[in-house]
């Protein structure tokens, strides 16, 4: 069976776009129509229910993720929810530096604004160098003793570019400064380990490379966390909150760990299950064959493409599951917009680039029929 098989792409549909929205597979789809049905049965529903989907969810994602504790992990409905939980529990001071990548996105962006506004703390944005140094150098060279934060990507959402965050741990433990990883455009097609990397927290949305619904994400809370104030207080994060009948001897106690900043509902039946499919099946591919797949493509679009003005980052190396293609100088965007969509090619243009995403439905007829248009356009 092919890969493309197990989702519901047509045959023509040429869809380089899973940086803005994974396809879902149809298996998780299944499993989604079929949780939304058991609520015409609500007696099917048992209170132990409201926790064992999460339970699950938690521990299988830990395993993608390399962590040991399960309850590290908080479920949010979207990025910039777990990042708000992130950045309001971080004390400033106004000599303080939170060091961000340029051009990130606004989710992991806003909450710091917000904080620089509250306390006088400096925001920096690190731009990408264009003078042949890596923008993970340039990164490390900025980082100093008043960096309290650095809050950024494993790879840069708009053109991929990939971040060494392990050297970046490296100088930020030098400085004190957390570090503070939004995931959202690599894990589940990237290898990510909290044991080799160690962040202080880690936001991935599920609705793009993890294959989940739009509406929920994973946060995982290292230590620095534990002892924190959530923005909400849900009561499914309190001890004992299992026993539905003794939910009005009010609690103080949270459960450990990042429990306590698992967003209300957090049950979510539907969300929870669709994603709980997505993550067994890209376990069982594992992100090595994602990589690979991508890899093959992007040397076959690369060298299809050479003889004309479309080119790529030579400096900074990116993941082969999202990379991106410099447009030529005087090319007109209008016209070569309409030619993909005329084409059914599905790709996004950031600025003066166009963002490949691939995945392993992308197959050789995506590739031809890219590299035909594309050539329109020396
Ligand atoms: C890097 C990154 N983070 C987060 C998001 C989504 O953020 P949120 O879940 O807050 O809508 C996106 C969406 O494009 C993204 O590219």
């Amino acid at each position: 069976m092919s890969y493309r098989s197990l989702f519901n792409l047509p045959a023509d549909c040429h869809y380089f776009n899973n940086a803005y929205m994974g396809p879902q597979l149809k298996a998780s789809t299944e499993v989604g129509i079929a949780l939304l049905r058991e609520k015409e049965r609500p007696y099917t529903i048992s209170p132990i229910d409201f926790f064992t989907g999460v339970e699950q969810l938690k521990s299988t994602y830990a395993q993608l993720i390399e962590l040991d504790e399960a309850d590290r992990i908080a479920l949010a409905p979207s990025a910039s929810y777990g990042f708000a939980n992130i950045a309001q529990n971080i004390d400033f001071e106004s000599e303080d530096e939170i060091l961000l990548t340029a051009e990130q996105f606004p989710s992991n962006v806003y909450c710091w604004q917000k904080q620089a506004r509250k306390t006088g703390a400096t925001i920096t944005f690190v731009a990408k160098p264009n003078s042949g140094q890596t923008w993970t150098s340039a990164i490390l060279d900025r980082i100093n003793d008043r960096t309290k934060v650095v809050s950024m990507g494993q790879v840069h959402w708009a053109d991929g570019s990939w971040f060494d965050l392990k050297a970046i741990r490296t100088r930020c433990d030098e400085v004190g400064a957390y570090l503070l990883i939004d995931g959202t455009q690599s894990v589940g097609a990237l290898p990510f380990s909290i044991k080799a990397i160690q962040p202080d927290a880690l936001v991935v949305s599920s609705y793009k490379w993890l294959l989940g619904t739009y509406g929920l994400c994973l946060t995982y809370m290292g230590p620095k966390f534990d002892q924190g104030q959530a923005i909400e207080e849900s009561w499914l994060n309190r001890h004992n909150s299992e026993d539905f009948t003794g939910l009005v001897n009010y609690e103080d106690r949270y459960k450990p760990m990042a429990n306590r900043y698992i967003m209300g509902q957090s049950s979510s039946f539907i969300y929870v299950g669709v994603l709980q499919s997505a993550l067994e099946q890209l376990l069982q591919w594992g992100t090595e064959k994602i990589q690979s797949h991508g890899k093959q493509l992007k040397d076959q679009i690369k060298s299809g493409l050479a003889g004309t003005e479309f080119s790529w980052d030579e400096v900074n190396p990116t993941g082969n599951h999202l990379w991106a293609l410099k447009l030529p100088e005087k090319l007109d965007v209008a016209a070569f917009k309409s030619d993909l969509s005329a084409n059914n090619i599905y790709l996004s243009i950031r600025g003066k680039y166009a963002r490949i995403a691939c995945h392993l439905y992308n197959d050789d007829q995506d590739v031809d029929k890219l590299l035909e248009v594309l050539s329109k356009y020396k």
